[in-house]
């Protein structure tokens, strides 16, 4: 038997890059795979090739940051599949410049997505876990929100408090048995990442003593653990996947 038969996850920000590879791990271990992006074609692409390669997967277009509409999702699962075991909150941007340079719409649209959509989806899903007393949830947060980094105070400050988020929202719903940790990935191969300058990433690269950028894969399997009966005892942490980058 595969590990999440008769599971239920939601995966946000699963059109592409790190969603899009939770997404395809989640259903190739046996769960019915919810995809919730604002990126409709891309997402339902992934959705159909989910399928199409014998997983059970389904679209929802729908942004993070509207409450109304992570309601609206955890509402319909919970009414299609009777369940909603474990949700993560994905969804991510950044919006970097240097803090003297950075416009307040730059600082409000990071937070909004990062923090405000992980708000908005936890408390929607919240109701069907305690119900059924049993629940994970796992916020993708980073490293820069653990050690920092120049240009990115909008991003890093989302990121910490999504950790932060985590760790107070597992000591409120732990006697429901429902954990709460955050996987905080380090430099990741990725479109974004891809597109940077050679000695940029020679840069970046001195400070990883593995040697080598991660793959979305790296993270999806992290997550993937946390989702599992291995991490039953294990709540309000952050599992760090960045090649020693930051210890
Ligand atoms: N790539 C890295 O090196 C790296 C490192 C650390 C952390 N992370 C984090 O991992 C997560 C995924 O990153 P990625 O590299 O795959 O990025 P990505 O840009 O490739 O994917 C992010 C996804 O989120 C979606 N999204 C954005 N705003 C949304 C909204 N309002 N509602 C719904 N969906 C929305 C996008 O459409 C996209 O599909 C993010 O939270 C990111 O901050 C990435």
């Amino acid at each position: 038997m595969k590990r999440f038969e008769g599971r239920v996850s939601i995966v946000t920000g699963a059109s592409q890059g790190i969603g899009e590879t939770i997404a395809r791990e989640l259903a190739a271990e046996g769960a019915a795979v919810v995809l919730v992006d604002i990126q409709k074609d891309k997402l339902e692409a992934v959705a159909r090739s989910i399928a199409e390669s014998g997983g059970r997967a389904e679209a929802r277009d729908a942004d993070v940051c509207d409450p109304a509409a992570a309601d609206r999702v955890a509402a319909a699962v919970a009414a299609a599949h009777g369940r909603i075991d474990h949700l993560v909150n994905n969804a991510g941007i950044t919006r970097d410049t240097l803090l003297m340079r950075m416009k307040e719409e730059d600082w409000d649209a990071v937070l909004r997505v990062n923090l405000k959509g992980t708000f908005n989806f936890s408390r929607a899903v919240l109701r069907t876990m305690i119900g059924a007393r049993y629940g994970r949830i796992v916020n993708i947060a980073s490293v820069a929100g653990q050690m920092g980094n120049a240009g990115q105070t909008n991003y890093a400050a989302s990121k910490a408090a999504v950790i932060a988020f985590a760790k107070s929202l597992a000591r409120e719903v732990g006697s429901r048995a429902i954990t709460v940790n955050a996987v905080a990935p380090g430099f990741i191969e990725s479109a974004m990442t891809g597109a940077l300058p050679e000695a940029v990433r020679k840069t970046y690269l001195d400070l990883i003593p593995l040697k080598k950028f991660g793959l979305p894969i790296d993270v999806a399997n992290a997550v993937k653990f946390l989702l599992s009966d291995d991490a039953a005892y294990i709540t309000g942490q952050v599992v760090s996947v960045n090649g020693g980058m930051y210890m």
